[in-house]
């Protein structure tokens, strides 16, 4: 199984090529992430968020994208401070376009794994950004040390699905890695049309290992091969979603996530560990 790590410059350089290919990825995909970030972080509904932002002075949204999140926390609060932080200019950019309607937000350009100079933080954020640093828990530890005493770490890696998907998941992988930017948005663009016509095929109600899916496309994609596909969002926007999967981000189980948890944090309450076919999502109080 694969064990090395994506390179920063790699990652970097990824995103920077993602972001200028789908510039509206984070507001396209605003309903449907915002529901699953608060299903996944335990906030039920909008109001939960709202709550639990409600004290919050200092928020730092890590790895921010597009600022999708930044901008639901600045609706829930909306005198904190909030920093979104990313390194890809084109991120940045619209980031910023995002955020303009708030005076309490600002965007950094910075490194999350080690930013300097920001003071701490009573929430910090990195929702699905954790496993493309080169050394998670390394990373966990500069939030750890970046957050006042009390404040809440809410993050986010993949997970690891079952062994067929894993195997061919680091086949793929392995390979991806020697791929240019242009390469892997290709290799999306036809894991994408795969998922796209096995959608196509209307070939419902797949039973396999007691589980039900509702159609071909999702068995396959959930079983074999990564070929994400919705008919309700842009083409590119499914296929950004299989370039971010391809470039080279580990998955973790369940016990591997907790091992990197007690080597990349100090002192802490564990108040959220919830799982779903995707991702593990975290929160935890210093
Ligand atoms: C999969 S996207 C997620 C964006 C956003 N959190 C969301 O959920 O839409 C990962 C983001 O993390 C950023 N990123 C990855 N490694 C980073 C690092 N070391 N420092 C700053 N940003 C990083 C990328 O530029 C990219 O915008």
């Amino acid at each position: 199984m694969r064990t090395t790590r994506p390179s920063k410059k790699l990652t970097f350089g990824f995103f920077e090529h993602k972001w200028r290919k789908a510039p509206q990825w984070a507001q396209a995909t605003k309903k449907i992430y915002r529901a699953w970030y608060l299903k996944r972080y335990g906030y039920h509904a909008a109001a939960g968020l709202r709550r639990f932002l409600r004290d919050k002075t200092r928020i730092l949204e890590a790895g921010c994208g597009g600022a999708r999140d930044s901008e639901f926390f600045a609706e829930c609060n909306g005198s904190a401070e909030i920093v979104a932080m990313d390194q890809s200019p084109s991120a940045l950019k619209v980031a910023s376009r995002t955020l303009r309607r708030f005076k309490n937000c600002r965007v950094v350009r910075a490194d999350i794994t080690k930013f300097r100079g920001q003071g701490s933080f009573d929430f910090i954020s990195c929702d699905q950004v954790l496993h493309h640093t080169p050394d998670p828990a390394a990373t966990l530890r500069h939030f750890y040390r970046s957050l006042s005493p009390g404040g809440v770490l809410s993050f986010s890696v993949c997970r690891k699905k079952n062994p067929r998907r894993d195997l061919v998941d680091d086949l793929i992988m392995e390979r991806a890695r020697s791929l240019s930017h242009k390469q892997l948005w290709r290799l999306a663009a036809a894991s994408t049309s795969l998922g796209k016509v096995l959608h196509e095929l209307k070939i419902g109600d797949v039973r396999f290992g007691g589980r039900k899916y509702a159609d071909i496309q999702r068995f396959i994609h959930d079983q074999v091969f990564r070929c994400w596909y919705s008919p309700d969002v842009d083409f590119a926007l499914s296929m950004s979603s299989n370039y971010d999967w391809f470039s080279g981000n580990p998955r973790f189980s369940a016990s591997e996530l907790r091992r990197m948890m007690r080597r990349g944090l100090g002192p802490h309450k564990v108040l959220r560990f919830y799982e779903d076919d995707a991702t593990i999502s975290v929160s935890i109080r210093k």
